[in-house]
């Protein structure tokens, strides 16, 4: 069983045996006896089970478990003994069984919202208010049903209640680690990069565009979605003006992938400020990274690339002989983009087709009727790449796979989620069962280049929920915090950085630092074996662990976050810092 799996397993038995004893309460009260004894038996067989769950969650790796061992398994222990102990009782009054039954249901209800509400790291603060919320909720219950506590336990109650309560909610607030002020620097690049060999211009607006004969409302550059695509040769030096003509609430251009000078990155409120309507801004960059990237706006992100204020940046070494062909997926308006092309080409003709993932979730690329290699990913070369046949990539958020391979006499198709975008003739292939290829595992090793770190981090995404801000929202967390919240990672000029990313969440977080490479070193625990991996953009899916590194060669202030756009949105935002 995969970590992502007993993650969802624990929580499923969690609400089950909360449910199971509430229910159970509900029906001594009720003076339903069978039912009563069936869900209450029920509840504590859940209850046992979670035993089991939590430590094989423990044993991934404490980050997995920390609340439920210092939080639930405690009370879970408690309702256990409470409620466990009436059951083995001789049965009297089914009615007086009710209030332990209840009392158990809310301590496992209030494990589950420590769990769903606040997640890692554990803290005390959060253990006492759910310890205040059970032992008031179920002070309440003996009142209504009539089984009149003595005076004592209700007073101990109340104390106990308004202690926890007092204490949780000090904890609970307790400012932890305040980073620092990220939000007001704005890095100016002042190096001069040289005379620009290669000017564009992008004008950002809205528009209406035709996919597949249906017009929708989009957000674009130059009126087409995706934007103009904008080519270099390595060595040139890029000069792109980006005017806004009436994107409200403004936009910037930030080269996915790209590791350009901070003043370059185009991050609103950390690099530049935003290009509001009647506004231009220049980005001026060398281009000496060869490979496939993009581009796109990092204002109001979520919406804006959505509606498509995106397009493909391709610095190739020198004239390239062949076809090169670029495939950014993108779904506008619930409809998928590119429209299918074929474009039939000479047997023996060497093809590369970039492939790129424009969308805020992975999806899955197939090449049928030829074999390939992975020449590429998130633009750096692989070492060894070896031909595969039938095989899928999985290619996540923001990520881009090259593939290559010569151009045989019968049609070759590429198919994305099942759907021909792009063919050199009629195929018709089934593609669905083919195996996924594993990158980490994928073309010749070589020596990591560093033995030793000077800097380690690591990065828990959850869920919670932030109460810090006005409207306190369900939030996409960072070590249990949100942006503008999360603490920056620091780093100095030169260091080597090692970075643990976990996912205790039960979605897909496509991982993606600014301005640097990472290389991939470990994923749950097994050691990367195949050719170096620089990756920009990774799904770091449910029970992942991973361990990438890089080194600090870039200085500013680069974003560090979640490129599922709504999660990014939500919360899902931190920095990297040059102290
Ligand atoms: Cu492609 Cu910060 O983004
Ligand atoms: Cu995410």
């Amino acid at each position: 069983m995969t970590v992502g799996s007993l993650l969802a397993a624990d929580l499923v038995i969690a609400v089950l045996a909360a449910a199971g004893w509430l229910g159970g309460g509900v029906a001594s009260a009720a003076r339903r006896r069978p039912l009563a004894l069936g869900l209450a038996a029920f509840a504590l067989l859940a209850t046992l089970t979670r035993a089991v769950t939590i430590t094989a969650l423990a044993r991934a790796g404490w980050w997995f478990a920390a609340e439920k061992v210092l939080i639930a398994a405690p009370l879970s222990l408690a309702a256990v003994l409470v409620a466990g102990a009436r059951l083995l009782r001789r049965p009297g009054d089914i009615r007086s069984a009710a209030v332990p039954k209840l009392f158990a249901g809310y301590a496992l209800s209030g494990a589950l919202l420590v769990t769903l509400l606040h997640g890692y790291p554990a803290s005390a603060g959060a253990g006492l208010l759910a310890v205040a919320g059970i032992v008031a909720a179920t002070a309440v219950t003996w009142r209504v049903l009539g089984a009149r506590p003595s005076r004592t336990v209700s007073r101990g109650a109340v104390a106990v209640a308004v202690a926890a309560l007092v204490t949780g909610t000090g904890l609970a607030v307790t400012p932890g680690t305040v980073p620092a002020a990220a939000h007001d620097h704005e890095y100016r690049e002042t190096r001069p990069v040289g005379e620009p060999t290669r000017r564009f211009t992008l004008t950002a607006g809205t528009t209406t565009v035709n996919v597949s004969g249906r017009d929708v409302a989009a957000w674009a550059f130059d009126g087409q979605v995706p934007g103009p695509e904008l080519t270099a040769t390595v060595g040139d030096v890029l000069e792109v003006t980006l005017r806004n003509r009436d994107i409200g609430r403004g936009v910037t251009l930030h080269w996915h992938g790209y590791d350009v000078p901070n003043g370059q990155d185009g991050v609103p409120g950390v690099t530049q400020a935003a290009v509001l309507p009647g506004q231009e801004f220049v980005y001026r960059f060398r281009a000496d990274q060869v490979g496939t990237y993009w581009y796109h706006t990092h204002a109001v992100f979520d919406v804006g690339v959505r509606m498509g204020l995106y397009g493909v940046l391709v610095v190739r070494p020198a004239p390239v002989s062949g076809v090169d062909v670029t495939v950014p997926v993108h779904t506008l308006a619930g409809l998928p983009l590119p429209a299918p092309r074929t474009e039939p080409v000479r047997a023996g003709t060497p093809v590369r087709l970039r492939l790129i993932n424009t969308d805020s979730t992975t999806h899955r690329y197939a090449l049928a009727g030829t074999p390939f290699r992975v020449a590429a990913i998130d633009g750096s070369d692989l070492a060894g790449p070896t031909p595969l046949t039938d095989t899928a990539v999985l290619i996540p958020a923001g990520g881009r796979y090259d593939l290559v391979f010569t151009a045989p006499a019968a049609p070759v198709a590429l198919l994305v989620d099942g759907r021909a975008v792009w063919s050199t003739g009629p195929l018709a292939a089934a593609t669905g069962d083919w195996p996924v290829l594993d990158p980490l595992s994928y073309g010749t090793a070589e020596p990591t280049p560093w033995a030793r770190f000077d800097r380690d981090y690591t990065l828990v995404l959850d869920r919670g929920l932030d109460l810090r801000r006005l409207l306190p929202r369900y939030a996409h967390t960072v070590n249990g915090a949100a942006e503008p919240d999360i603490p920056p990672q620091v780093v100095r000029p030169g260091d080597t950085v090692r970075f643990t990313i976990v996912n205790r969440s039960l979605v897909v977080h496509p991982w993606h630092l600014h301005g640097h490479h990472v290389l991939v070193l470990s994923r749950n625990g097994q050691p990367a074996t195949g050719s170096p991996l620089w990756l920009d953009s990774f799904d770091v899916r449910p029970g992942d662990v991973w361990e990438v590194a890089f080194r600090a060669d870039n200085p500013g202030m680069w974003a560090n976050h979640c490129h599922n756009l709504p999660h990014a949105e939500a919360g899902m935002v931190l920095h990297l810092m040059y102290s």
